[in-house]
């Protein structure tokens, strides 16, 4: 059996980019394996998808645990006991301590070309913009909102037409497609020691 990274995927939404990397990770020689998918709020749609896919699934009340604090403590303690080395945020709309960032190794996708539009709202802003191009990111998580180091990258042309969702659409089928190979990239490298 190949070694492949353990990792636990964070939503809070509807898990379409978590959907990506579930499917992904059934190919044999994918080099890392989805333990967990883990959401702060119980009605995430994506949990109903992991299910589906057969994967464990968790919801860590972000709500009922009372703060941040017993929030992280509690994710801290699902990865930990899960024997999680990487973590993947798919549209986890919740920022992390600077604390649990530096405990635990993380992805994140975003829907820009970072370091351009930070934050929310990244398709409407660059349509008001006038930009020729948009796109995603995948990222490590740092303390800092969106800025850590860049993994990887792809443009998406803005069409004559576009509207916010229009562009977002095409942004997130561009979205899967990098995720996807970031995940593998990274794990690669994680396994190979660096
Ligand atoms: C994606 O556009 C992701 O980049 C952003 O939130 C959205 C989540 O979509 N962070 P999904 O839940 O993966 O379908």
């Amino acid at each position: 059996m190949t070694r492949r990274i353990e990792t636990a995927i964070l939503i809070s939404g509807r898990g379409s980019n978590m959907a990506a990397l579930i499917a992904a990770a059934r190919a044999p020689d994918y080099p890392a394996h989805i333990g967990v998918v883990i959401a702060d709020r119980p009605e995430a749609g994506g949990l109903a998808l992991a299910r589906e896919a057969g994967v464990e699934t968790l919801a860590i009340d972000a709500k009922a645990a009372g703060g941040r604090t017993a929030f992280e403590s509690a994710l801290d303690a699902a990865v930990r006991t899960r024997g999680i080395e990487l973590i993947c945020l798919a549209g986890f709309m919740r920022i992390l301590s600077a604390d649990f960032v530096g405990r635990w190794p993380a992805l994140n996708i975003h829907p820009s070309l970072l370091p351009a539009y930070k934050g929310l709202d990244t398709h409407s802003r660059a349509l008001a913009d006038g930009v020729r191009e948009h796109g995603c990111t995948v990222h490590w998580v740092a303390p800092e909102l969106d800025a850590g180091e860049i993994v990887a990258q792809t443009r998406v042309p803005v069409l004559p037409g576009d509207d916010a969702e229009r562009l977002a659409g095409r942004v997130l089928v561009a979205e899967h497609a990098l995720y996807r190979t970031a995940l593998a990239e990274v794990s690669r490298r994680l396994i190979a020691g660096g």
